[in-house]
């Protein structure tokens, strides 16, 4: 089987490649991804060297360059991840999330269906998006798979489109689709933008942890490696057609969880207790910001007897390990354009 993997490079696409190519030996894993700013090679070092692994530059914006990839290759699936994935900086440039989370994945689409010839026996189109689809919940209630769609930022509102244009094409054209909307995700390989290894990354070096509004909001997080998991077993085991809600039962107020961060970096760094916390910031709110979310996964614990299987405080430690004994990764990725785009995010907030 060939299976083409967007995105590959990127936090969760390298843990999906690493997955597929480690329990499938008898899979090509063919990983297309533009090395945006998130898109990291190094995230993938210890499996390049693997025969089954081939990486392939560009972009999915580029129809004909899709299509012909397609003509060469003929895959039997595709795993889309490749996407623009941080919230602020949608709301920088929307437009570029367009370009890649909508058109890109209608491009995909396209490719898939022309070259399948719509005889799609043994065929699968996998689109990997997220709850933020769903929109913001109150401080009660959960999403499910038909929770109505009510995107608030550029990035929920581009990956809504695609969603939709993914069951579109499994209407319209009968392509076989399954698409599965996870929680936040944290562990190790994610780009230090994200709340979880920035605070880490800061808190290590002494700089302020920027808290937006007043730390309130709340996020269902889930250990990397189960959602690789729960699309490892969605790819193979999941229905055509349907939709998997992925999430970890697991909320935190942003506040609480950068305050548990503080203690376990306190710890491993060997400061004295309340050191980290002082350097909670707190620092003019994201607009449009979602107060909750949290995912409804009955369906895939039902369907395909998914349930995480790392809990939240000891995936945290070994999150904190990884990065703190990561050093130079972390090194790579915080120079150049990461350094341009922190201090344009973060000065004068
Ligand atoms: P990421 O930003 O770490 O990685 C995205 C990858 O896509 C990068 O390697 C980047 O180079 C590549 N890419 C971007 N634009 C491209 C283009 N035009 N052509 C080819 N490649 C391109 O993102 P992530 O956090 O790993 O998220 C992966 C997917 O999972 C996304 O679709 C995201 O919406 C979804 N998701 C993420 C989370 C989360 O918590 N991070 C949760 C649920 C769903
Ligand atoms: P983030 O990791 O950007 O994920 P998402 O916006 O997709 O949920 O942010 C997680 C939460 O943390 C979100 O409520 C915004 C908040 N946040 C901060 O308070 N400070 C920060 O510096 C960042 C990056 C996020």
């Amino acid at each position: 089987m060939k299976i083409l993997i967007t995105g590959g490079a990127g936090f969760i696409g390298s843990h999906v490649t690493r997955r597929f190519l480690t329990n499938y030996p008898a899979y090509k894993i063919y990983n297309l991804d533009k090395l945006t700013y998130a898109g990291n090679l190094e995230n993938l070092k210890d499996i390049e060297s693997n025969p089954n692994y081939q990486f392939v530059l560009g972009d999915i914006v580029d129809a004909s360059f899709i299509n012909n990839l397609f003509s060469t290759h003929s895959f039997d699936a595709v795993v889309h991840l490749a996407a623009e994935s941080h919230v602020d900086r949608s709301i920088t440039n929307p437009l570029e999330f367009v370009f890649t989370n909508v058109i890109g994945t209608v491009n995909l689409l396209n490719a898939a269906k022309n070259s399948w010839k719509e005889n799609f026996e043994g065929k699968m189109f996998y689109h990997v998006s997220t709850d933020e689809v769903y929109g913001s919940l109150g401080l009660e209630g959960f999403f499910t798979e038909s929770t109505s769609y009510d995107p608030h930022s550029p990035y929920s509102a581009s990956k809504a489109s695609s969603d939709h244009f993914v069951r579109a094409y499994h209407d319209t054209y009968g392509l076989p689709i399954v698409i599965s909307n996870c929680s936040n995700n944290y562990g190790s390989f994610q780009f230090p933008e994200k709340l979880i290894p920035l605070c880490i990354h800061n808190i290590k070096n002494n700089k302020s942890l920027p808290v937006y509004g007043d730390g309130k909001y709340t996020r269902d997080w889930l250990w990397v490696e189960d959602h690789a998991r729960a699309i490892d077993l969605i790819f193979h085991k999941g229905k055509n057609g349907e939709t998997y809600n992925i999430g970890g039962f697991n909320e935190w107020q942003n506040i609480d969880l950068i305050k548990e961060l503080c203690r376990i970096m306190d710890e491993k760094l060997d400061r004295p207790k309340g050191t980290a916390e002082k350097l909670i910031t707190f620092v003019k709110d994201r607009p449009g910001h979602d107060l909750r979310y949290a995912i409804d996964a009955s369906k895939i614990n039902r369907a395909l007897d998914f349930t995480p299987s790392v809990k939240f405080e000891e995936g945290l430690e070994k999150t904190v390990e990884w990065y703190l004994s990561n050093d130079e990764w972390m090194n790579n990725v915080t120079s150049g354009n990461y350094k341009k785009y922190y201090e344009a995010q973060y000065t004068n907030r």
